[in-house]
This record gives C-alpha cells, structure tokens and sequence, in this order.
C-alpha cells in the first residue's frame, strides 16, 4: 500500500544560470556526485517502496529528462501538467489517480531537490509515520531543527505535552516574515516544514475537499478519466483552470489533524548556492570547488562551479559565488544569494 510521489516541476530559479526553466536544478548533478538530484532521491525511496509505485510529477516539458534520467520509470508514472500550478494541484491530482488504483494507499510526498545522505534514518521515519498515518486521519510532516530564522520555510508548532515521537501540530506557518520567525525560534517549540509530507489518500483527499473545496471539484471531476486513455485530454483542457497554490497554503496551515515527526537525520533543501556550499567538500581555505581545473590562491569562503575542460585562476576574492555556464558568467555575492532568483529576469530585460 506504500507509495510515493516525486515533485519535479520547479524551476530552481535562485540556481541561475545552471539551474534554467530548459533544465531545472533537479535534473543536474550538484553535489558532483556522478548523479542528478532526482535520480539521488528516486533511489532514496527505492529502497523502502515498490519502484513501479513511485510517481514522478512534472511539467510536460521535463517528460524526456525524466525518462532518460530514470529507465527504470515507465510512462505511466510521470505525472504531467500542462502548467506551472505550484504543489497544491499535483499533489491533489496525483492522490486522487492513486486512490483510484488503490483507496487504501498511504502516500509519501518528496522533493526532487533534497540533499539527505543518511537514508536508513530517512525510511525509518517515513515508515513510523506511516504507521501512524494508516491508523489515524493524519497529515504529516517531518521537522528540522531550525538553526536561523530563515524566512523561505515553512514554521511548525509543536504540541510540548505529548510523550510520543509523533506530535500533534498547533500551528503550521508557511515563509513567515523575518521578525515573525525570530519570535517563533525563541519560543522554541518549533521546528522547520522539511517539505517531506507523509498521509493516506483517504486523508488528504479529505483535507483539500474541505480547504479547498473548488480546486478539489475541478479535480474530482476527471476521475472518470484518470488512468484512462482519457485523461490527458481531460486533463489538458482543466489543469490550466486550477489555482496557482502550493500545498503549504493549500491545506497544511488551515488543516487541525496536521503532526509532525523530528527529522533524526541531515537535511539541505539545496535551495541557494549558499547551501549547496554548505554540503560540498571544501579545501583549506574553505572554498568549494566543483567541476574545476581550478588554482585558487589567498581566497576563501568561494563556492566555485566551472565547466571542468576549462582551467580557472581565482585571486583575492572572499566569499563569492563564482559560476560558469556556456554563455553565461555569474560573479556574486554570496551573502546576496536570495537576489539571485531575480536576475534571470533582470538580465532578459537588459539584453
Ligand atoms: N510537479 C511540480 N509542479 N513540482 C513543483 C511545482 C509544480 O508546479 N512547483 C514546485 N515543485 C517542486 C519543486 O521542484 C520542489 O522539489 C518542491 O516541489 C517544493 O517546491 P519549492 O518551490 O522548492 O518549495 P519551497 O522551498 O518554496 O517551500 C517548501 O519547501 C520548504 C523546505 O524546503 C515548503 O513546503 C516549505 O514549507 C518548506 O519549509
Ligand atoms: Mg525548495
């Protein structure tokens, strides 16, 4: 009854120029590792649920990526939208085609993009909370430590009163402001939203029925044609109608039967070039070098990622972000790494 689906439809837009809306981030290989993101996550949950139960979901753009990428995935598996909806929809759509394949399926929600290396730790909480999911009308979702107050998360309170692993959920706030977010690390009993989501179909259907009660009919009303030869048209025509919301605003933040499990294992969301540093070997002077006939001299605190035929001379530069891509050179702060996400369109309105 074990499933999964993979979300693989973002654009990774604060990875530019390797990250591109042609080849998102999750289709690179950042960490250097010899493999892309979402083939390091689909064997990750290869291990605990059945391969042919894993469902890729993305914009019908990526279908070859995902293909190439992963053989061992059939057509049927990728899930594929016509447009660019946020993880609210999909995630809807796909519970809704599995539940039609089995109604007693219990669903893991992943991210294409997650840096996680301790993958027994990883299964075993998946498994804890589905257990708990399979006996219980629950949403779930496993929560980090929180280390700063990074706005670009989602906060949960915690229930301090219970014994159990598994915590009753008091409230759940998606990317709160700065000051909002310092408050909620000093009160403490919060954890980080790892973007990892855990539920029977039973139960999440039922949460998007009633929080989102239009998104789920426009979705519902294709359930004729899922699995069928007859949805991609139906779906074709209706995707493009649903409301651009990610699954946090969806139906976590107003949902009462939300619980988290503490993450007992490492967790980068590799979101910025700053935390894809954080994850990658660094030489003395802590600079990280990735793909690079690179000499590095009196510099440190470097993320530099160049193409590996080319040799690289860096002198005298302190913490920037040194990245080269074909037709573009990206010479940046690193502490201005959020600004990133807006160049792609700074420079297209210049050149
Ligand atoms: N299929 C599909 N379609 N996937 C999508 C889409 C879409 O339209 N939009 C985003 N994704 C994928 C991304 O590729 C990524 O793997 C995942 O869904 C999450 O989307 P992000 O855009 O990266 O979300 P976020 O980082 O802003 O916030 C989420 O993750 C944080 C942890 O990394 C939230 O769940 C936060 O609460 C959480 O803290
Ligand atoms: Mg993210």
């Amino acid at each position: 009854n074990n499933y999964a689906i993979i979300m693989a439809g973002g654009v990774g837009s604060r990875f530019w120029p390797v990250s591109m809306n042609s080849f998102p981030k999750q289709f690179h290989d950042m960490l250097g590792t010899g493999e892309t993101l979402i083939q390091k996550t689909f064997q990750r949950l290869s291990r605990f649920i059945p391969k042919e139960n894993i469902y890729i979901l993305t914009n019908e753009d990526y279908n070859d990526l995902v293909l190439e990428q992963l053989p061992e995935v059939s057509q049927k598996q990728v899930v594929l939208e016509p447009a660019m909806k946020n993880t609210g929809p999909c995630i809807l759509y796909a519970a809704l085609k599995i539940q039609k394949e089995n109604p007693d399926a219990l669903m893991l929600v992943a991210p294409s993009d997650h840096w996680i290396e301790d993958e027994e730790a990883f299964s075993k909480n998946v498994l804890t909370a589905f257990d708990f999911c399979a006996k219980h009308d629950a949403l779930m979702t496993l929560g980090i430590e929180p280390s700063f107050p990074n706005t670009g998360y989602g906060y949960i309170e915690y229930d301090t009163e219970t014994e159990n692993v598994v915590k009753p959920v008091k409230q759940f706030r998606e990317k709160p402001d700065y000051e909002t977010a310092k408050s909620f690390i000093k009160q403490g009993n919060f954890v980080w939203n790892a973007g990892i989501f855990m539920w029977s179909v039973a139960s999440v259907l039922k949460a998007f029925k009633s929080n989102q009660p239009e998104l789920f009919q426009l979705f519902e009303n294709g359930i004729s044609a899922y699995n069928t030869d007859l949805e991609s048209s139906f779906i074709e025509e209706n995707y493009v109608k649903a409301e651009n919301i990610s699954v946090d605003y969806a139906i976590m933040e107003s949902s009462k039967n939300v619980y988290v499990l503490s993450a007992e294992f490492d967790w980068n969301d590799l979101g910025t070039w700053g935390s894809l540093y954080d994850k990658l070997d660094k030489d003395a002077d802590n600079n990280a070098v990735v793909n690079a006939r690179t000499l590095v001299e009196d510099a440190s605190g470097n993320m530099i990622r160049t193409k590996g035929d080319k040799i690289v001379v860096v002198e005298g530069l302190n913490d920037y972000i040194i990245i080269d891509k074909d037709d573009v050179l990206l010479i940046y702060p690193k502490e201005k790494e959020q600004d990133i996400k807006q160049l792609r369109n700074k420079v297209k309105d210049v050149f």
